[in-house]
């Protein structure tokens, strides 16, 4: 399973670039708002710095819900820099889009997919990812690791090629579940991706590894 970032902001990129197990990024349009980018040029420039600094697929969201728009903002997105795959979310046009991408040869991840059928429609369209938003199908009271392997299953059965990229993750949990479910990607938030290092009986056999060390050094 791959590790993506779900971040636009460039010192966690560069963290978890640093850990050296960071495999691409994936943004929205809320989290680039919330590194306060404003304005076409900055945007562009934003995902320009991030695909420098990572190797591997960086994931740039449309802001546009209307097809003709939305083709238009993906040919400008996927010109900045060939690892952009273009997010498209799951409307009726976004279907059409994620397919004229397809066909025009720019990738895709299908946004804002919260069941199996929308799964099977993004990978009918040929997406590249697919992007079930787990965390907010758990606040609802539904499981949405139960989701993961469900399109898991369909896309073998099926034979589909599109890589499931689990997205919404709320915690290092999440992650393991994801990776058990079938997931090929999982995006995270810093904090869950470092949460992985911690267990309190790794702190204790260091600490007892160190003294020990002392008595023959
Ligand atoms: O990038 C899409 C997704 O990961 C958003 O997560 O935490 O806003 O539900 P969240």
């Amino acid at each position: 399973m791959k590790f993506f970032l779900d971040t636009a902001n460039l010192d966690q990129i560069k963290e978890a670039h640093d850990l050296g197990v960071l495999d691409g990024i994936t943004t929205n349009p809320s989290l680039m708002a919330k590194e306060g980018i404003k304005g076409h040029d900055a945007v562009m420039g934003h995902y320009k710095t991030i695909c420098e600094i990572v190797d591997g697929d960086v994931s740039a969201e449309v802001i546009s819900v209307d097809l003709a728009t939305m083709i238009e903002e993906g040919k400008a997105l996927s010109a900045i820099h060939p690892n952009i795959v273009v997010k498209v979310p799951m409307t009726r046009d976004g279907v059409k889009a994620m397919k004229w991408f397809t066909d025009n040869g720019i990738r895709t991840n299908c946004t804002l997919v919260f069941s199996a059928g929308q799964a099977i429609l993004a990978a009918k369209a040929g997406a590249a990812y697919v992007s079930p938003f787990i965390g907010r199908i758990d606040d609802t009271g539904w499981d949405g690791v139960q989701l993961i392997e469900q399109i898991a299953k369909i896309y073998s059965v099926q034979g589909f090629e599109t890589q499931i990229l689990a997205a919404s993750i709320r915690n290092s949990n999440h992650i393991v579940q994801c990776a058990e479910a079938g997931a090929n990607v999982c995006t995270t938030p810093l904090a869950p991706l470092l949460g992985l290092l911690n267990h309190p009986l790794t702190d204790i056999g260091l600490a007892k590894f160190i003294e020990d060390a002392k008595k023959f050094k």
